[in-house]
């Protein structure tokens, strides 16, 4: 595996801080192997594992990752079963290798409605990990950018109505600490870099908010392909754009 520690070994002059990752595509990636969609979430795994590390090895401090929307239970229930069952195998197999990586594990999401076995697996690689100094790598499970911005609606308003905030004060910061990315970094909340595989070119209800400044890079690889390849193609493209932030 070669290593990108060393910037001579990469040659990129900007690391994003944050990236974020819409890991779309598995589903095409099982039917085009004549396998069940799960296959595609198996191999998806995989490659997340790779991703994340490869990351980590670049410098990035923060890699969010859409791992199920609010939208998704949706799904065929058996298919949500087995997404619901892949945190108890990322516990067993790949979390070892990202704690030895120096890699922290967060969630967003409203996880009070996940299975239990599923909260639980998250959990403990939470705990396993939040010493580490690394790579935050935060997964969104049942997530979704506007029932986000509304839960720190209602948090804000009880508080005003508490008398512990007056309108007065409400700004884009103090809205910020109150949306559940709160709980990354103050520097890394928002994602410098949003990839989405497979082709689509859409948000989807991820970091709504968040994403304000987002630079966006869109591949047709999918998801199961993209691999260490996939991300540093993605950072260098990222190089070449010009943030503004709406400045000139
Ligand atoms: C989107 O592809 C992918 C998902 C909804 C699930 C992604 C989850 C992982 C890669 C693993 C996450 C790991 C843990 C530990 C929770 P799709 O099914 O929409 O693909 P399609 O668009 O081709 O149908």
């Amino acid at each position: 595996m070669f290593n990108f520690r060393r910037k001579e070994e990469h040659n990129l002059e900007k690391i994003p801080n944050h990236i974020a990752i819409i890991m779309d595509g598995n589903g095409r990636w099982a039917k085009k192997r004549l396998q069940p969609r799960v296959f595609g979430h198996k191999a998806g795994m995989e490659t997340l594992q790779e991703v994340a590390i490869a990351a980590s090895d670049l410098g990035v401090k923060v890699l969010t990752v859409y791992a199920f929307s609010t939208e998704n239970w949706s799904r065929p229930q058996e298919e949500v079963n087995f997404i619901m069952n892949l945190p108890v195998e990322f516990f067993d197999q790949y979390v070892p290798q990202l704690h030895a990586n120096n890699v922290r594990i967060q969630v967003i999401g409203e996880t009070s409605r996940l299975p239990e076995a599923t909260r639980d697996a998250m959990e403990r690689a939470r705990v396993k990990t939040k010493h580490n100094s690394g790579l935050i790598l935060n997964f969104a499970l049942n997530y979704g950018g506007r029932a986000d911005i509304t839960n720190a609606a209602k948090l804000i308003a009880q508080e005003v109505l508490d008398a512990k905030l007056n309108p007065g004060d409400i700004t884009e910061d103090l809205f910020s600490s109150y949306l559940m990315t709160s709980s990354l970094p103050y520097l890394y909340r928002d994602p410098d870099l949003i990839i989405r595989t497979s082709g689509e070119q859409r948000l989807s209800n991820f970091l709504s908010w968040q994403a304000s400044y987002s630079e966006f890079y869109f591949t047709p690889t999918l998801w199961p392909d993209f691999k260490k390849e996939g991300l540093l193609k993605a950072v260098s493209e990222y190089n070449r754009r010009q943030r503004r932030f709406g400045g000139v």
